[in-house]
């Protein structure tokens, strides 16, 4: 029989920080930008040819375009959602662990900051996910465990359907439907 081990490393941690969400938890970090944009195509031309940076996936089409640093790391860093005019979709924050996501969505939460989508897994990047609305009617997200892609890395380039590839699984039910609103249009 496999014996399960039940220690926690990181729960001295959790505990000290606990209540600290300002975004206190040590192991918290801004990571990615979602955008929209009123010409897609020409903005992904812009940051791969002109900037360097790799294209990672899309879906829809020329829906949304997640894009990575040229030398590697976060599946993406910026991402690009069409739309009729520019805007601020999400900020991005990544968490070391599932529970600092947890803790995060307790102390957003005790702030009174609204609930958005999640807690849930995407399939584009991999991510677990939690998004809380900000004050202006964006979103922040909180995430863990998102696809790193090296740079020398064969990654093939892959357009999901949106339908069905939003989330894996997700804990409070399909997508919002104005989760792709673009509150500055
Ligand atoms: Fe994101």
């Amino acid at each position: 029989m496999t014996q399960i081990n039940r220690r926690r490393p990181n729960l001295t941690k959790i505990r000290l920080s606990t209540g600290s969400y300002h975004l206190g938890l040590e192991s918290w970090s801004p990571s990615h930008i979602l955008l929209f944009t009123g010409n897609l195509k020409e903005k992904v031309d812009f940051y791969t040819n002109v900037l360097g940076m790799r294209l990672s996936d899309t879906m829809g089409g020329d829906v949304v375009a997640f894009l990575r640093n040229g030398n590697g790391g976060d599946h993406h860093v910026i991402a690009l959602a069409q739309s009729e005019k520019p805007g601020f979709h999400h900020a991005s924050f990544e968490f070391g662990t599932v529970d600092d996501i947890g803790v995060a969505a307790a102390n957003m939460a005790k702030k009174g900051h609204k609930h958005c989508w999640g807690f849930g897994r995407h399939v584009v990047g991999s991510n677990y996910f939690h998004y809380f609305r900000d004050p202006w009617g964006s979103i922040v997200e909180h995430f863990a465990d998102i696809d790193i892609v090296d740079e020398d890395q064969d990654w093939e380039i892959k357009d999901w359907p949106l339908e069905g590839n939003f989330a894996r699984w997700v804990s409070d039910g399909p997508l919002p439907d104005d989760f792709l609103f673009n509150s500055e249009a």
